[in-house]
């Protein structure tokens, strides 16, 4: 069975078929899906999820697009939430600076609190990086204290750097991109590292895999990440399939909950 290691189904484009879609997961052959908070209210809903279906389990966290709205409650309420439901990291958390959306001090002020939370609860941060490399990576690198762990998702950077987070015992989690003709980058990386360190996911509804660019994602979708990994590293469909989930149970610590 497959595991899809980051989606959204609190997202409103699922709002009409969202129990459908989970219901039907274990038919499309994934097993469990991590869905990450975006804002605080996507938090709530994903916690609320996690506690309605066995096959969901959350996080909670203010992605970098938000960082600019959270007040000086949010790390508060964000612990509260962290202690309902199956909550299994905090995220997604990082920094953006394609869309800038929230000014670059404030995600970075922020990134540095979200983290500084997970490592109080001992949860793994799920971390959102766009063209922010080298800020992301110094902000983990010095609140690593030898205990922190995570995922970088939707990975976009360099093999070097997914050398230095799989150093610090961190995953690397590809999505729809490995799967276009144009993407050299993920491709490259995921030829390079070792599947102990490799992670999959769909981020649906966003970032649709080849073949279905233009649609909205599912989580279903995980299968093209997966067999893309499989056709770059020259080896079985079934042995991603398999390790990646491994490596999302292990991460998350998902078979102790
Ligand atoms: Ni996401």
């Amino acid at each position: 069975m497959l595991i899809d290691s980051h989606a959204h189904l609190d997202d409103g484009r699922f709002d009409k078929d969202r129990d459908k879609i989970i219901k039907s997961l274990k038919e499309d052959d994934v097993d469990i899906v991590i869905n990450p908070g975006a804002d605080f209210l996507s938090s709530v809903k994903s916690v609320n999820m996690s506690e309605k279906y066995d096959n969901i389990y959350a996080a909670v966290g203010i992605h970098p697009h938000e960082a600019k709205n959270m007040g000086e409650d949010t790390i508060g309420l964000l612990r509260d939430l962290s202690k309902k439901g199956k909550v299994v990291a905090i995220g997604e958390i990082g920094l953006d600076y394609h869309y800038d959306n929230s000014p670059r001090d404030i995600q970075k002020e922020k990134f540095r609190e979200q983290i500084k939370l997970a490592k109080e609860l001992n949860l793994p941060i799920i971390v959102h990086d766009r063209e922010a490399h080298k800020d992301t990576y110094d902000i983990i690198s010095s609140e690593y204290d030898g205990k922190l762990t995570g995922v970088i998702h939707s990975f976009s950077s360099s093999t070097e750097m997914a050398k230095k987070y799989i150093d610090m015992g961190f995953y690397i989690s590809f999505s729809g991109p490995i799967t276009f003709k144009n993407a050299k980058q993920p491709k490259e990386v995921a030829k390079e590292i070792s599947l102990d360190h490799i992670l999959i996911e769909t981020d649906s509804p966003y970032l649709t895999p080849e073949p279905h660019r233009g649609k909205r994602n599912e989580p279903l979708n995980v299968r093209y990440i997966a067999g893309k990994i499989a056709e770059l590293k020259g080896i079985s469909f079934e042995k991603v399939m398999k390790k990646t989930a491994e490596n999302t149970k292990k991460l998350f610590k998902i078979n102790e909950k």
